[in-house]
């Protein structure tokens, strides 16, 4: 984007970049590097690795096997043996597993529950308020939104499950996290070590709280320190580094995706894992004062959601990307302006009918397109192009935009042999594109062979060439292959003879903004616009959209 530049970048992280680089790379080119064994293809990774505490830590996914497991047994021990009976008489030990069912049944409830208030209140900010992404201009702040919401879902599910004993409660939450570890080692994925960390310190904690507990507490505050500790670091670790990723994605990743819910789900879950001993330690009160949790949160939830729907998702820094094409159409004479989002924010249908009142022809209503593999509109920024949310609008017929594109953009085929025994075609497309890179040609065809790879996909279907040109290169071509269709046959588009339609577009050179801004002059009426529509942006939303602009050229072509 037009802000990502030296001075936006926080002092030292091109340090910590570089210096992380140049130390895999002085690892892959020592005599110690391990590329030589990649050469016999992939193997699936084999070893745990971590930061803990300023330790990196490295051990193998035997050790770690080994290690979960070995730790689930002697939690499970230390849990029977610090398992003091409410009813001493009984004495067959039955009591210890009836108490632990109850006590895993309160930690996962509290779990669910966090997880499920999260989502109900995004489901509350999206669908009913329309205030999606409100957290979006500052990464922690969703933690603001969602992590009361969280609390009080784990809260209320302790009123359900009832009463379960302070020690009970922390017993079951050490050997839940204990045997997920191993479970999730077990199954070759290092990401068990997490619960292992978190966990661990829980037992040292009971180990010792038998010495540090007061009459008449189950567990000593000192154990909460202790336990709280490990999970407190690891899981804000996890946060920053989950949220750093996610949040800035969610403007990327288009309006089908559920935005709202994944940052939702990652504060409640990754809320959970950082404190964890919420659950032990509301237990250690009256019914009372949960009740009374439960409806103070309630209300800061509330308050929460009231604040956030006050904000708006963008501002300078933390733009809304938008894509804007100024379409050149050879085929039709046609010229458009076609404007895409990728996030599902609020106003976008609003700022479209702006832009439309401003930049399209009068009385131009803004419809949505459907994107799919036969919108050939967008296939500049294909795959990336089925995020997007495009609108297209027609441009007015100014003077200048009667003059006939210039262009020597051309689609053929060469070498074109019909082969009507195999019922086959080859031949050579070839794409002459001076003045035009970035091109792609989208096509429906059964393609038996081509030179791209091996393997094109084994049946009639869309297809989508790109080709990544570099300045003076301006022509590429692609041998095919194709079946023949059968002239009644149940495909519309293949014509008998083989023929194939073919959607063709690419960007004129000249004419990309701001990347070209320096060369507006030689641009044409494409550049004219998009100086005339950035400004417009800018004034209208304050600075809080950031647009690119390219000057396409496209058409179709049966070859
Ligand atoms: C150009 O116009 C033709 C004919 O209307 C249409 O089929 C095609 O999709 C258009 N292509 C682009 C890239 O606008």
């Amino acid at each position: 984007m037009r802000k990502d530049l030296v001075e936006n970048i926080e002092p030292g992280v091109a340090q910590h970049m570089a210096e992380n680089v140049l130390a895999l790379l002085l690892h892959l080119t020592s005599d110690e590097s391990p590329l030589t064994e990649l050469a016999a293809g992939y193997s699936r990774p084999q070893t745990v690795f971590y930061e803990y505490f300023g330790f990196f830590l490295v051990y193998s996914f035997t050790t770690a096997k080994i290690m979960y497991s070995v730790f689930f047994v002697v939690a499970l021990i230390l849990a029977r043996l610090t398992y003091v009976d409410p009813a001493p008489a009984l004495k067959n030990g039955a009591g210890f597993f009836s108490e632990l069912g109850k006590g895993l049944v309160a930690v996962s409830a509290a779990f669910l529950g966090a997880a499920v208030s999260a989502n109900v209140v995004a489901l509350v900010m999206d669908k009913v308020l329309g205030k999606s992404l409100s957290w979006f201009s500052s990464v922690f702040s969703c933690i603001a939104l969602y992590g009361p919401a969280a609390l009080t879902g784990a809260l209320a599910s302790q009123l359900l499950v009832g009463r379960v004993r302070e020690h009970t409660a922390y017993t079951s939450l050490m050997l839940l996290q204990a045997s997920l570890a191993a479970l999730i080692q077990s199954i070759d994925l290092g990401a068990g070590g997490v619960l292992f960390l978190s966990s661990a310190p829980f037992a040292v904690a009971l180990l010792i709280n038998k010495v540090l507990t007061r009459p008449g507490d189950d567990i000593s505050l000192w154990s909460y320190a202790i336990g709280q500790l490990s999970p407190l670091v690891v899981g804000t670790t996890l946060f920053c580094a989950v949220l750093d990723v996610f949040v800035p994605l969610t403007g990327r990743m288009g309006e089908e995706a559920p935005a709202e819910h994944i940052i939702a789900t990652i504060v409640a879950v990754n809320g959970a894992y950082i404190l964890p001993l919420t659950v032990p330690f509301v237990h250690r009160y009256s019914h009372r004062i949960l009740v009374r949790a439960v409806i103070m949160l309630s209300m800061i939830t509330g308050l929460a959601m009231a604040i956030f729907s006050m904000r708006s998702p963008f501002d300078p820094m933390h733009q809304k990307r938008l894509f804007v094409i100024h379409m050149e159409n050879i085929t039709s004479e046609e010229q458009h302006l076609h404007v895409a989002a990728a996030d599902g924010a609020p106003g976008f249908h609003k700022l479209a009918v702006n832009i439309a009142k401003e930049f399209s022809i009068p009385d131009a209503t803004p419809t949505t397109m459907v994107m799919d593999e036969w919108n050939s509109d967008w296939d500049t920024m294909y795959p990336f192009s089925s995020f997007l949310t495009p609108y297209k609008f027609d441009l007015p017929l100014r003077a200048e935009h009667q003059d006939p594109i210039e262009h020597d953009f051309t689609i053929t085929a060469i070498n074109d042999k019909i082969d009507e025994v195999a019922g086959t075609r080859s031949f050579t497309m070839v794409v002459n594109h001076p003045g035009i890179i970035w091109t792609a040609v989208a096509f429906d065809a059964h393609v038996l062979n081509w030179t791209l790879d091996n393997n094109p996909p084994d049946e009639y279907a869309r297809h989508h060439i790109k080709e990544g040109s570099f300045y003076g290169h301006d022509v590429w071509s692609v041998d095919l292959v194709t079946k023949l269709q059968r002239a009644n046959g149940s495909f519309a588009t293949g014509a008998s003879d083989g023929r194939v339609k073919v959607n063709f577009v690419g960007i004129h050179e000249k004419a990309m903004w701001p990347g070209k801004k320096a060369e507006k002059a030689l641009g044409g009426r494409a550049m004219k616009l998009f100086e005339e529509m950035d400004e417009w942006l800018e004034r209208e939303t304050g600075g809080t959209v950031d647009a690119m602009f390219l000057g396409c050229v496209g058409g179709v072509a049966l070859i």
